[in-house]
């Protein structure tokens, strides 16, 4: 592959959420720093949006890994088209509970004593649920449910619900849920500057430390990606291999156009 050619330790335009490779576009870093009060204040609930590929989940990872495991007890629900029953059992699994139970009322005790017990200990419970517009009407009336655990006036569990733009709507007409939602934060895809930028920080994270795609490359990069994350690494990774595979120095105009038309 492509790594030896460039100098790369890593491939550096992979489509996954790690957070080694998290960029803080301006978004990214208000995002994170909203999302971040609300979780440590206890503050109920929080809403993320943004449409596909924007970089929500690798948010979502990046809070995860800064919330040290002896003060937060974390749940996070990724496939969340499940019926209420299931829906509570994967909030119970992902707690670190088993349980054999489809007893819905047996299921909701057994999480509100984990609740207590965290809070007992000190622990916020925080439950991160992602693509949350996938929710079924049903079971978010259970979300909101779960949101009146309470105890003396403290949230027994705070939630961060994740989703594509939609998500926005569909809160709005569960009145109670939406008044609990105490921050809504939509996150845009990058600007033309923070577009050169993350392509750069990411080859560098990736052990390259100049940049090999020139500034016409990086334009035209954006013009096809509009700045969504996502898009920008499938056109970088495969121009890389382009590049490779014609032995050039660098990346150019010529083989993002090549790239772009094969991908349309
Ligand atoms: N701020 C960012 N820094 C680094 N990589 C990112 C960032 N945002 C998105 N990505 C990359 O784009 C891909 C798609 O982002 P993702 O978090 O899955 O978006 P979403 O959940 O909004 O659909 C991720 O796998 C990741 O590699
Ligand atoms: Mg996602």
């Amino acid at each position: 592959m492509y790594l030896d050619y460039w100098g790369l330790k890593k491939f550096p335009f992979e489509n996954v959420p790690d957070p080694e490779f998290m960029y803080y576009a301006k978004g990214h870093e208000e995002a994170l720093v909203r999302l971040l009060y609300i979780i440590k204040r206890n503050k109920g609930a929080a809403l993320l949006t943004g449409e596909v590929g924007c970089g929500k989940t690798t948010l979502s990872r990046v809070i995860i890994k800064q919330l040290p495991e002896m003060d937060f007890d974390i749940a996070l629900i990724t496939n969340p088209s499940l019926d209420p029953i299931d829906f509570l059992k994967e909030v119970l699994h992902q707690f670190g509970m088993n349980s054999e139970t489809s007893s819905k009322s047996d299921l909701i005790n057994l999480l509100n004593s984990h609740l207590l017990e965290n809070m007992k200990a000190q622990k916020i419970s925080l439950l991160i649920v992602d693509e949350a517009q996938l929710i079924k009407p049903g079971t978010f009336e259970e979300v909101r449910l779960l949101l009146n655990f309470q105890l003396n006036d403290r949230f027994l569990l705070t939630f961060v619900l994740i989703g594509q733009p939609e998500l926005q709507g569909i809160i709005r007409d569960y009145k109670q849920l939406d008044q609990r939602i105490a921050i809504r934060y939509h996150l845009n895809p990058l600007g033309f500057e923070e577009t050169a930028e993350y392509i750069a920080f990411r080859l560098n994270k990736a052990g390259l430390a100049k940049n090999v795609f020139n500034g016409q490359a990086i334009e035209d990069i954006y013009q096809y990606s509009e700045g969504v994350p996502r898009k920008i690494n499938n056109v970088c990774d495969i121009a890389l291999l382009i590049g490779f595979s014609i032995k050039a120095a660098k990346i150019d105009a010529d083989i993002i156009l090549k790239v772009i038309d094969k991908s349309l």
